[in-house]
């Protein structure tokens, strides 16, 4: 893996040390997780409204709530899924990438249609690099946005998380009440919103709970909310070297009020940072703060 953007002007890209999770990530982690840090922390309180303001960047200070990260992939013809999954345009450096953003952040964000297409599970141990956990829980949790509650109270997702990490439920008052009662002998429930959640009170759930440091995991319906809300801070795409065809969609989806006639675009983004491996792109971009 290879840092090429920003080429520093005396030399050629810089090389990134191998990863090696048998030994805790190597050295590479570290200039990794340099390049992904988060900007310091906001202070716990409820989530900005959206608007003008926006995020200082990674150099700079957060933007008065949790900072709010993504991390997808797609094809280079711009595809999220392929045979809907997005786990056939991914690699080993998307792997590894994918690792050390879980291992940064302090709570996953997804909506209820990837954790059902994508089998989620907590996160595992090996998905998680102790170093980069100081003074944290050895795991994040996972936390579902979904209006239904339509997911498995049995299932491994809810059963299997650690104490430190239980699965967190962003729901609705219109979910069925059993559904509510069955989910919450080992989740955390937490409604949110009478049938819709908004993306403040999603936010302003996980900031409740000391959340600061989000990751977006998906899907595209959910990141489609939140970039339309403002509140999307940092986008990690990987540009995966393969034609997926077919009708898979593109990582933004148009939320609830969409559609192709939305006016203009739902943010300016400016280019971080892009690492090489194998062909794979991984490219960090950040809210440009006047858009
Ligand atoms: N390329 C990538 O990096 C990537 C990443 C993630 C996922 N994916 C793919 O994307 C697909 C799934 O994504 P998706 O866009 O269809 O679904 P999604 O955004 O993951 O989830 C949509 C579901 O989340 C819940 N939801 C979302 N917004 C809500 C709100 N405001 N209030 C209440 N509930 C809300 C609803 O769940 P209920 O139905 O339970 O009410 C809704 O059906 C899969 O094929 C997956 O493989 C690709």
């Amino acid at each position: 893996m290879r840092l090429i953007f920003p080429v520093p002007a005396s030399g050629p890209a810089e090389p990134i040390a191998p990863i090696d999770p048998a030994a805790g990530g190597g050295p590479g982690i570290a200039q990794i997780a340099r390049l992904y840090a988060y900007p310091p922390a906001a202070p716990a309180g409820p989530a900005a409204p959206a608007g003008p303001a926006a995020p200082a960047g990674p150099d700079g200070g957060g933007p008065g709530r949790p900072w709010v990260r993504a991390n997808f992939v797609a094809s280079a013809d711009g595809a999220a899924t392929a045979q809907g999954l997005s786990g056939p345009l991914s690699g080993e450096a998307d792997h590894e990438i994918f690792s050390v953003l879980r291992s940064l952040a302090d709570v996953i964000l997804a909506g209820a249609g990837t954790v059902r297409a994508e089998k989620y599970r907590p996160v595992r141990d090996h998905e998680a690099y102790a170093g980069l956990r100081a003074g944290r829980a050895p795991t994040p949790p996972i936390a579902v946005v979904t209006g239904s509650l339509d997911l498995d109270p049995d299932g491994p997702l809810l059963t299997e998380a650690p104490a430190w990490a239980r699965t967190i439920l962003l729901t609705t008052e219109a979910a069925p009440a059993d559904r509510r009662a069955a989910a919450a002998r080992h989740a955390d429930v937490v409604v949110a919103g009478r049938d819709m959640l908004s993306v403040e009170a999603i936010i302003t759930a996980l900031a409740d709970r000391g959340h600061q440091r989000i990751l977006v995991e998906g899907g595209p319906h959910l990141l489609g909310q939140i970039a339309a809300a403002g509140m999307l801070d940092e986008l990690c795409l990987t540009l995966s070297p393969l034609l997926a065809g077919g009708r898979g969609g593109r990582i933004l989806a148009s939320g609830p009020a969409g559609g192709d006639d939305l006016p203009g675009t739902q943010g300016a983004l400016s280019l971080a940072h892009v690492l090489e491996d194998s062909g794979f792109l991984l490219c960090r971009y950040v809210r440009r703060s006047d858009s």
